[in-house]
Protein backbone atom coordinates (compact mmCIF):
# COMPACT_ATOMS: atom_id res chain seq x y z
CA UNK A 1 0.00 0.00 0.00
CA UNK A 2 1.45 3.44 -0.98
CA UNK A 3 1.22 5.79 2.20
CA UNK A 4 0.84 9.61 0.68
CA UNK A 5 0.89 13.02 2.06
CA UNK A 6 0.60 14.28 -1.39
CA UNK A 7 -2.09 14.95 -3.07
CA UNK A 8 -1.08 15.26 -6.98
CA UNK A 9 -0.14 11.57 -5.92
CA UNK A 10 -3.69 10.41 -4.90
CA UNK A 11 -4.87 12.09 -7.79
CA UNK A 12 -2.27 10.48 -10.15
CA UNK A 13 -2.30 7.31 -9.28
CA UNK A 14 -6.61 7.53 -9.14
CA UNK A 15 -5.72 8.96 -13.06
CA UNK A 16 -4.12 6.18 -14.05
CA UNK A 17 -6.15 3.49 -12.85
CA UNK A 18 -9.72 5.21 -14.52
CA UNK A 19 -7.65 5.90 -17.75
CA UNK A 20 -7.49 1.78 -17.48
CA UNK A 21 -10.96 1.26 -17.61
CA UNK A 22 -10.89 0.27 -13.26
CA UNK A 23 -12.92 1.66 -11.02
CA UNK A 24 -12.16 3.16 -7.46
CA UNK A 25 -13.92 3.31 -4.32
CA UNK A 26 -13.01 5.09 -1.01
CA UNK A 27 -12.93 5.38 2.32
CA UNK A 28 -12.20 8.34 4.46
CA UNK A 29 -11.53 7.85 8.20
CA UNK A 30 -10.20 9.35 10.97
CA UNK A 31 -8.03 6.52 11.59
CA UNK A 32 -7.44 4.75 15.30
CA UNK A 33 -9.36 1.77 13.32
CA UNK A 34 -11.45 -0.80 14.64
CA UNK A 35 -13.46 -3.65 12.91
CA UNK A 36 -16.41 -1.10 12.04
CA UNK A 37 -13.88 0.79 9.61
CA UNK A 38 -11.76 -2.68 8.36
CA UNK A 39 -15.41 -4.19 7.20
CA UNK A 40 -15.88 -0.86 5.66
CA UNK A 41 -12.43 -1.62 3.36
CA UNK A 42 -13.86 -5.29 2.96
CA UNK A 43 -17.08 -4.11 1.40
CA UNK A 44 -15.28 -1.87 -0.59
CA UNK A 45 -13.01 -4.36 -2.25
CA UNK A 46 -15.89 -5.83 -3.31
CA UNK A 47 -17.09 -2.80 -5.00
CA UNK A 48 -14.53 -1.77 -7.44
CA UNK A 49 -11.15 -2.12 -8.79
CA UNK A 50 -9.14 -0.40 -6.73
CA UNK A 51 -9.88 0.84 -2.76
CA UNK A 52 -8.26 4.61 -1.32
CA UNK A 53 -8.75 5.28 2.48
CA UNK A 54 -7.85 8.12 4.00
CA UNK A 55 -6.73 9.14 7.55
CA UNK A 56 -7.32 13.09 8.68
CA UNK A 57 -8.71 13.77 12.12
CA UNK A 58 -10.18 16.77 10.96
CA UNK A 59 -10.55 19.75 13.15
CA UNK A 60 -13.20 21.65 11.46
CA UNK A 61 -15.54 19.03 12.74
CA UNK A 62 -14.43 19.26 16.37
CA UNK A 63 -16.01 21.77 18.54
CA UNK A 64 -13.85 24.07 20.99
CA UNK A 65 -14.71 22.03 24.05
CA UNK A 66 -14.13 18.05 21.99
CA UNK A 67 -11.76 15.80 21.92
CA UNK A 68 -9.57 16.75 18.74
CA UNK A 69 -6.36 16.52 20.65
CA UNK A 70 -7.17 13.60 22.72
CA UNK A 71 -8.26 11.83 19.43
CA UNK A 72 -6.21 8.43 19.74
CA UNK A 73 -3.37 8.88 16.40
CA UNK A 74 -2.51 5.11 15.98
CA UNK A 75 -0.64 5.28 11.93
CA UNK A 76 1.66 2.22 12.17
CA UNK A 77 -1.53 0.17 13.49
CA UNK A 78 -3.60 1.71 11.31
CA UNK A 79 -1.93 1.21 7.65
CA UNK A 80 -1.32 -2.84 9.01
CA UNK A 81 -4.90 -3.32 8.70
CA UNK A 82 -5.66 -0.74 6.20
CA UNK A 83 -2.77 -3.65 3.93
CA UNK A 84 -4.35 -6.36 5.37
CA UNK A 85 -7.95 -5.22 4.62
CA UNK A 86 -7.11 -5.20 0.75
CA UNK A 87 -6.17 -0.67 0.98
CA UNK A 88 -4.00 -0.02 -1.64
CA UNK A 89 -3.58 3.69 -0.99
CA UNK A 90 -3.39 5.95 1.81
CA UNK A 91 -3.98 9.64 2.18
CA UNK A 92 -3.01 11.25 5.09
CA UNK A 93 -3.18 15.05 5.12
CA UNK A 94 -1.71 17.04 7.31
CA UNK A 95 -4.53 20.25 8.57
CA UNK A 96 -1.76 22.59 6.53
CA UNK A 97 -2.40 20.99 3.64
CA UNK A 98 -6.15 20.05 3.69
CA UNK A 99 -6.29 24.10 5.06
CA UNK A 100 -3.20 25.85 4.05
CA UNK A 101 -5.38 29.48 4.50
CA UNK A 102 -6.41 28.68 7.95
CA UNK A 103 -10.28 27.30 8.45
CA UNK A 104 -11.58 30.37 9.03
CA UNK A 105 -10.42 31.41 5.16
CA UNK A 106 -11.67 28.25 4.35
CA UNK A 107 -14.53 27.77 2.02
CA UNK A 108 -17.34 25.80 3.40
CA UNK A 109 -20.08 23.00 2.40
CA UNK A 110 -23.19 22.97 4.54
CA UNK A 111 -26.29 21.01 4.28
CA UNK A 112 -29.26 22.92 5.29
CA UNK A 113 -31.36 21.91 8.18
CA UNK A 114 -30.53 18.67 8.57
CA UNK A 115 -26.96 19.62 9.52
CA UNK A 116 -28.51 21.56 12.69
CA UNK A 117 -30.51 19.05 13.99
CA UNK A 118 -30.12 16.05 16.30
CA UNK A 119 -25.97 15.83 16.66
CA UNK A 120 -26.01 18.89 14.39
CA UNK A 121 -27.95 20.70 17.51
CA UNK A 122 -25.62 19.25 20.07
CA UNK A 123 -22.08 20.04 18.51
CA UNK A 124 -22.97 23.36 16.16
CA UNK A 125 -20.78 23.02 12.94
CA UNK A 126 -20.07 19.50 13.29
CA UNK A 127 -21.44 18.72 10.00
CA UNK A 128 -20.66 21.83 7.89
CA UNK A 129 -16.89 19.89 8.93
CA UNK A 130 -18.07 16.66 7.98
CA UNK A 131 -19.36 17.77 4.45
CA UNK A 132 -16.87 20.27 3.68
CA UNK A 133 -13.86 17.70 4.49
CA UNK A 134 -15.96 14.72 2.53
CA UNK A 135 -15.70 17.03 -0.51
CA UNK A 136 -12.24 18.64 -0.55
CA UNK A 137 -11.69 14.55 -0.35
CA UNK A 138 -13.89 13.31 -2.82
CA UNK A 139 -12.31 16.20 -4.74
CA UNK A 140 -9.01 15.21 -4.61
CA UNK A 141 -9.59 11.62 -4.58
CA UNK A 142 -11.89 11.13 -7.44
CA UNK A 143 -13.18 7.58 -6.64
CA UNK A 144 -16.46 6.25 -8.72
CA UNK A 145 -18.36 4.88 -4.80
CA UNK A 146 -17.31 5.91 -1.41
CA UNK A 147 -18.77 3.83 1.63
CA UNK A 148 -19.50 5.16 4.97
CA UNK A 149 -21.36 3.34 8.24
CA UNK A 150 -24.86 3.13 9.13
CA UNK A 151 -24.06 3.67 12.57
CA UNK A 152 -23.28 7.54 11.68
CA UNK A 153 -26.81 7.31 10.04
CA UNK A 154 -27.02 11.26 10.37
CA UNK A 155 -24.17 11.88 8.45
CA UNK A 156 -24.49 9.18 5.86
CA UNK A 157 -28.00 11.22 5.52
CA UNK A 158 -25.43 14.24 4.89
CA UNK A 159 -23.12 13.27 2.92
CA UNK A 160 -25.77 11.60 0.09
CA UNK A 161 -27.72 15.22 0.50
CA UNK A 162 -24.80 16.73 -0.69
CA UNK A 163 -23.67 14.34 -3.02
CA UNK A 164 -27.34 14.77 -5.02
CA UNK A 165 -27.64 18.35 -4.31
CA UNK A 166 -24.10 19.24 -5.97
CA UNK A 167 -23.85 16.66 -8.75
CA UNK A 168 -21.32 14.50 -7.62
CA UNK A 169 -20.66 11.58 -9.71
CA UNK A 170 -20.33 9.37 -6.69
CA UNK A 171 -22.20 6.61 -5.94
CA UNK A 172 -22.40 6.53 -1.57
CA UNK A 173 -22.57 2.94 -0.16
CA UNK A 174 -24.02 2.46 3.53
CA UNK A 175 -22.42 0.04 5.36
CA UNK A 176 -24.27 -1.85 8.51
CA UNK A 177 -23.12 -0.95 11.94
CA UNK A 178 -20.03 -3.67 13.57
CA UNK A 179 -20.87 -4.32 17.10
CA UNK A 180 -19.11 -5.71 19.98
CA UNK A 181 -20.57 -9.39 21.08
CA UNK A 182 -22.53 -7.38 23.70
CA UNK A 183 -23.97 -5.40 21.20
CA UNK A 184 -21.97 -1.94 21.65
CA UNK A 185 -21.74 -0.47 18.32
CA UNK A 186 -18.10 -0.29 17.54
CA UNK A 187 -16.56 3.37 17.82
CA UNK A 188 -12.86 4.90 18.35
CA UNK A 189 -15.11 6.52 21.16
CA UNK A 190 -15.63 3.18 22.77
CA UNK A 191 -12.00 3.10 24.01
CA UNK A 192 -12.85 6.23 26.31
CA UNK A 193 -14.98 4.28 28.17
CA UNK A 194 -13.42 1.87 31.19
CA UNK A 195 -14.39 -1.95 31.24
CA UNK A 196 -17.29 -1.08 33.80
CA UNK A 197 -18.94 1.66 31.32
CA UNK A 198 -17.94 -0.41 28.45
CA UNK A 199 -20.77 -3.22 30.11
CA UNK A 200 -23.05 -0.54 30.53
CA UNK A 201 -22.81 1.01 27.48
CA UNK A 202 -24.52 -1.91 26.21
CA UNK A 203 -28.11 -1.17 27.35
CA UNK A 204 -27.86 1.81 24.74
CA UNK A 205 -28.50 -0.78 21.76
CA UNK A 206 -31.53 -2.71 24.02
CA UNK A 207 -33.36 0.39 24.92
CA UNK A 208 -33.66 1.05 21.21
CA UNK A 209 -34.79 -2.60 20.14
CA UNK A 210 -37.01 -2.30 23.02
CA UNK A 211 -38.22 0.75 21.92
CA UNK A 212 -38.63 -0.49 18.46
CA UNK A 213 -40.54 -3.47 19.55
CA UNK A 214 -43.08 -1.34 21.01
CA UNK A 215 -43.67 0.70 18.50
CA UNK A 216 -43.69 -1.99 16.28
CA UNK A 217 -46.42 -3.76 18.47
CA UNK A 218 -48.84 -0.22 18.25
CA UNK A 219 -47.42 1.61 21.43
CA UNK A 220 -47.06 5.28 21.03
CA UNK A 221 -44.11 6.82 19.55
CA UNK A 222 -43.90 9.57 23.00
CA UNK A 223 -44.53 6.65 25.17
CA UNK A 224 -41.73 4.79 24.13
CA UNK A 225 -39.65 7.74 24.00
CA UNK A 226 -40.67 8.43 27.65
CA UNK A 227 -39.87 4.72 28.44
CA UNK A 228 -36.73 4.36 27.00
CA UNK A 229 -34.98 7.75 27.93
CA UNK A 230 -35.74 6.61 31.43
CA UNK A 231 -34.25 3.32 31.07
CA UNK A 232 -30.98 5.02 29.46
CA UNK A 233 -31.15 7.01 32.29
CA UNK A 234 -31.13 4.09 34.95
CA UNK A 235 -28.85 2.50 33.02
CA UNK A 236 -25.90 5.33 33.57
CA UNK A 237 -26.37 6.89 30.72
CA UNK A 238 -26.58 11.30 30.53
CA UNK A 239 -29.20 10.80 26.90
CA UNK A 240 -28.70 13.71 25.01
CA UNK A 241 -31.30 13.06 22.44
CA UNK A 242 -33.77 10.06 21.51
CA UNK A 243 -35.98 10.20 19.15
CA UNK A 244 -38.03 8.07 16.70
CA UNK A 245 -37.73 10.01 12.84
CA UNK A 246 -38.45 8.81 9.56
CA UNK A 247 -35.66 6.26 7.82
CA UNK A 248 -36.04 8.34 4.80
CA UNK A 249 -35.05 11.70 5.80
CA UNK A 250 -34.66 11.86 9.38
CA UNK A 251 -37.49 14.31 9.33
CA UNK A 252 -40.28 14.31 12.60
CA UNK A 253 -42.51 10.64 12.79
CA UNK A 254 -45.66 10.87 12.13
CA UNK A 255 -48.80 8.37 12.04
CA UNK A 256 -47.67 8.10 8.27
CA UNK A 257 -44.12 7.42 8.49
CA UNK A 258 -43.94 3.41 8.36
CA UNK A 259 -40.23 2.92 7.72
CA UNK A 260 -38.76 4.58 11.21
CA UNK A 261 -35.75 5.44 12.87
CA UNK A 262 -34.72 5.31 16.30
CA UNK A 263 -32.24 7.53 16.56
CA UNK A 264 -29.94 8.26 19.63
CA UNK A 265 -26.79 10.13 21.12
CA UNK A 266 -26.09 9.65 25.24
CA UNK A 267 -23.13 10.47 27.25
CA UNK A 268 -21.68 7.65 29.48
CA UNK A 269 -19.33 9.47 31.81
CA UNK A 270 -17.80 12.16 29.78
CA UNK A 271 -17.81 9.95 26.71
CA UNK A 272 -20.60 10.74 24.30
CA UNK A 273 -22.08 7.47 21.98
CA UNK A 274 -24.86 7.55 19.58
CA UNK A 275 -26.93 4.54 17.62
CA UNK A 276 -29.44 4.15 15.59
CA UNK A 277 -31.85 1.25 14.59
CA UNK A 278 -34.15 1.32 11.31
CA UNK A 279 -37.51 -0.52 11.26
CA UNK A 280 -40.61 -0.80 9.90
CA UNK A 281 -44.14 -0.77 11.61
O1 LIG B 1 -16.96 9.32 10.20
C1 LIG B 1 -15.81 9.81 10.24
O2 LIG B 1 -14.85 9.17 10.65
C2 LIG B 1 -15.61 11.24 9.80
O3 LIG B 1 -16.69 12.03 10.11
C3 LIG B 1 -15.26 11.37 8.29
C4 LIG B 1 -16.40 10.89 7.41
C5 LIG B 1 -14.01 10.58 7.99
C6 LIG B 1 -14.99 12.82 7.94
O4 LIG B 1 -13.94 13.34 8.68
Amino acid sequence: MITTQEIKQIRDQVRTWHAKGETVAFVPTMGNLHLGHITLIKEAVKHADHVVASIFVNPMQFGQNEDLDAYPRTLAADQQALVEAGAELLFTPTPEIIYPKGMGEQTFVEVPQISDELCGASRPGHFRGVATIVCKLFNIVQPDFALFGRKDFQQLLVIKTMVEDLSMPIEIIGVDTIREESGLAMSSRNGYLNSAQKTQAASLKQVIDTMSESISGGEMITEAVKTGTIALTQAGFTPDYLEVRSAKDLSIATAEHKELVIVAAAYMGNTRLIDNLSFKR
